[in-house]
């Protein structure tokens, strides 16, 4: 039995009957331009992160570039991010006109270091973008800490984080809740995935809704008048259909996540070459993927490859090594966790339809390796 890292015809065959409908009705009214899903949708995921606006864009990349390009970047502005993260966190700060300044990671969490954060503020700080990676939420009430006394914005990037939730005081706040704006994508492979590229962003600050809405559009919040250059980063009308039609069942997969995460890490704990995922008990996490710490990582990658098991590197360099950022003159040995990470971290199938057969399977083959 061959496991798959990502079998998204099982979802679909699950909920076809409730999607397929909704993308009909769009095809029938012909409105595939800034339809009423897109309001609907904006506002159900405004609610779920606890936001008062919602703004759709093109992809997650978008909903980070469309605020930094908010802030009206100048050469030499800095922003504050981590490199063990997806590309797209630090090209945007790069397209929006700033300056990446990287700083390293917490080992367990893999999320940005919040006093290193703290070390790296210049009088050109302009924002902070945190990245609750994997689906656990950045110690944002920390990075707060940090940022809020020197009015520093934070822009959260939850792109893999939909749902995550994070007991600050007592007391739940949802990704999206307490950042200036938090950009979520929808791509295929996400928690909730579209049937192509979106994004989408939230922020309960007026103002900022409103320019993000007219950044999206050109620019102009009356057609064919231009306040100042924009784009077209639209969210399909399409794609914002089928995302209403799966959000109903968002939790319940984000919780066979956990469940899926809960038997996995039960099953590892006696492997000492593995290190299974920390979740910090102030998180809940919707692991968006169940990522391992492990000694000879490309020798199992190879084990799992010749059995059938799915399995990827994410992320395989940091994006301080990476050729297009030379320049910023980061060496090896700069940002060690983030370095030393990217050596070792695998990460498993995790999907909600995973049966109890599969994982073992994937199990068997781990504890196979290394026994
Ligand atoms: C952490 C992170 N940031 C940004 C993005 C960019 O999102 P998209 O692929 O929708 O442009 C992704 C997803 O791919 C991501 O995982």
């Amino acid at each position: 039995m061959n496991v798959p890292l990502l079998d998204l015809v099982a979802q679909y065959t699950a909920i076809k009957d409730e999607v397929m409908p909704a993308l009909l009705r769009v095809i029938e009214a012909q409105q595939f331009i800034m339809g009423p899903a897109i309001a609907q949708l904006e506002a159900e995921i405004a609610a779920l992160s606890r936001a008062k606006h919602g703004v759709g864009c093109a992809s997650g990349t978008d909903a980070l570039l469309l605020p930094l390009k908010a802030l009206n970047l100048k050469a030499g502005d800095e922003v504050i991010t981590t490199p063990f993260t997806f590309f797209a966190t630090a090209g945007t700060i790069h397209n929006a006109g700033g300056t990446p300044v990287f700083v390293d990671i917490e080992p367990d969490s893999f999320n940005i270091d919040p006093a290193a954060v703290a070390r790296a503020i210049t009088p050109r700080t302009r924002a902070i973008i945190p990245v609750d990676l994997y689906g656990q939420m950045a110690a944002m009430e920390r990075l707060m800490k940090v940022a809020q006394p020197r009015r520093i914005p934070i822009i959260e990037d939850a792109c893999q984080a939909i749902g995550a939730r994070r007991k600050i005081d007592g007391e739940w706040r949802a990704a999206g809740e307490l950042a200036w704006v938090t950009a979520y994508s929808f791509f295929p492979s996400k928690n909730l995935g579209a049937w192509g590229d979106g994004g989408l962003m939230v922020t309960s600050d007026d103002a900022t809704a409103e320019r993000l809405r007219r950044l999206r559009l050109h620019g102009g919040a009356k057609q064919y008048h231009h306040d100042e250059v924009g784009t077209n980063s639209r969210l399909d009308t399409l794609q914002a259909a089928v995302l209403v039609a799966k959000l109903p069942h968002l939790a319940a997969w984000s919780a066979k996540r956990r469940a899926h995460a809960a038997y996995y890490t039960a099953a590892l704990a006696a492997v000492s070459q593995v290190k299974t995922p920390v979740v910090d008990p102030a998180n809940e996490h919707i692991f968006h993927q169940y990522t391992l710490r492990v000694e000879r990582r490309d020798e199992l990658q190879a084990h799992l490859k010749k059995d059938g098991i799915g399995h990827a590197v994410y992320y395989p360099i940091p994006l301080h090594r990476q050729p297009c950022f030379a320049h910023l003159g980061y060496r090896d040995g700069s940002l060690p966790h983030s370095e030393r990470a990217a050596l070792e971290v695998i990460s498993l199938p995790i999907y909600p339809e995973l049966s109890r057969a599969q994982l073992d399977r994937v199990i068997d083959a781990i504890r196979g390796f290394y026994r």
